[in-house]
């Protein structure tokens, strides 16, 4: 969601006239897109703050200014933290309110003295004041849905993205025919619980994400769509079916899970066991059964027991995972679980981290593997770190890279797979 929050802003700044720059002693503005998910994230900003305020003073010796914003989910939580911790910044904006950083940066060259900031959970839809999008490249992020109503007792974003909201259908599908008309191929529809999605359609008619998916593979153009984040207990018969019918839907999921124990998910606040958790994986599987699967878990969650634990890795066994993201619990002010007993102690949870993701890379390496020999279709995103080298996707997301003419960047192409490691795959176009 930041890369896709991101964009947008670049493309509010190219239209007052700014041009990107890599090397921030050039740069006029310094903008820091920040996540507040996890204790790492939000205090990696203030040392990345301080290095800018260093070549901001750098800058003002040789008479120029710079402006420092900063924007995102720190800001939404901390935002009396960022003017005192760092005066030097000269405007804040929260992720609902970024659609008004012309007008503050208007406010900022009429001379404010002091940080300027702007955390309103506003009554307006900032997508209703954003310049239209653009495609970056053959892939692009559309969010569809924003907020959470779920309050996952560790989670931070209900607190800083706000409830939920979900856009219009009719805006949705506008802004995916401007991304094909720009050359995307792909679209991820994004949301932080993209499946609860509601948005109204041209009638004033509430409608699902089955229905937004099946309006999306309408368009001429997308050859490949996707949908992140979804919530287990929010997966409906509608979505489950669009696995089994649409052949642009991708046949990889990601479908957070964040722990095999029961108990603990019942402290997490999930609206889902295990089991329900399994049976809709097997519902999926059964409608595409080349589905694979995705997910995310916390380990060292307050009262997780070792017994706990092994229930996650038994879930891992049982589904397979071919890709996974996992994190140690970290304490969120503000949250119902940073004030639970039980906290686990930090060793505990290194081990935990440390058994589960080798247990979750090996079945990732195993998928991997299995795919040496497959032509696979490829989404080429980007130029490899050699020469006359191109780095894509296949349906599975995995990261492949091959020797390939530039002129099929952007385009999907076969390529057959020679071989594999963890993390990637490579292998051979074939025209
Ligand atoms: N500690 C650790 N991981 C967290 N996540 C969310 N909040 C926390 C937290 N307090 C993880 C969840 C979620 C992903 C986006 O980040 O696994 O699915
Ligand atoms: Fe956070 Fe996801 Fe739970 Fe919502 S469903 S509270 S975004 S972890």
């Amino acid at each position: 969601m930041n890369v896709y929050d991101s964009h947008r802003m670049a493309l509010m700044l190219e239209n007052m006239g700014y041009v990107e720059t890599l090397d921030q002693h050039e740069a006029d503005l310094v903008l820091f897109n920040t996540c507040h998910i996890r204790e790492k994230a939000a205090e990696k900003l203030f040392s990345d703050l301080g290095r800018a305020n260093l070549i901001k003073e750098e800058r003002a010796a040789e008479g120029k200014k710079t402006i420092i914003g900063v924007t995102g989910c720190v800001v939404q939580a901390e935002d009396e933290q960022i003017a005192k911790r760092a005066p030097y910044v000269d405007f804040a904006l929260g992720p609902l309110t970024y659609h008004r950083l012309p007008e503050m940066l208007l406010k900022i060259k009429r001379k404010h003295a002091e940080t300027l900031i702007d955390t309103d959970f506003p009554p307006e839809a900032k997508f209703d004041f954003l310049p239209e999008n653009r495609a970056e490249g053959g892939c692009s992020y559309l969010a569809v849905q924003e907020g959470c109503d779920n309050f996952c007792t560790y989670c931070v974003v209900p607190y800083t993205r706000g409830a939920e909201y979900s856009r219009p259908v009719e805006e949705v599908l506008a802004e995916a025919r401007r991304l094909v008309a720009t050359g995307t191929l792909e679209i991820n529809i994004l949301g932080q619980n993209v499946n609860s999605y509601h948005g109204e359609d041209a009638h004033g008619k509430e409608r699902n994400l089955a229905y937004l998916l099946r309006r999306l593979a309408e368009i001429e153009g997308i050859k490949r769509l996707r949908y992140t984040t979804s919530y287990p207990a929010d997966v409906d018969d509608d979505l489950i079916a669009c696995h089994r019918d649409l052949e642009q839907l991708m046949p990889y999921l990601h479908l957070p899970v964040q722990s095999g124990s029961d108990k603990i998910l019942k402290a997490m606040n999930r609206r889902h066991t295990s089991g329900q958790y399994l049976d809709v994986v097997a519902r999926l599987k059964e409608a595409n059964p080349k589905l694979e699967m995705s997910s995310d878990f916390i380990v060292g969650f307050p009262g997780e027991t070792d017994k706990d634990f092994e229930q996650t890795l038994d879930l891992v066994r049982k589904i397979k995972y071919i890709q996974a993201f996992s994190f140690k619990y970290s304490r969120r002010a503000g949250t119902p679980a940073a004030v639970m007993e039980n906290q686990v102690e930090e060793k505990v949870k290194k081990e935990r981290l440390d058994i589960l993701q080798n247990l979750l890379f090996s079945y990732q390496e195993q998928f991997n593997q299995a795919s040496v020999g497959k032509v696979m279709p490829v989404l080429f995103e980007q130029y490899g770190r050699h020469k006359g080298q191109l780095i894509g996707r296949t349906p599975y997301m995995q990261n492949l890279h091959a020797k390939a003419d530039e002129s099929l960047l952007n385009h999907i192409v076969d390529v057959r797979v020679e071989s594999a490691t963890t993390n990637s795959l490579s292998g051979k176009v074939i025209l």
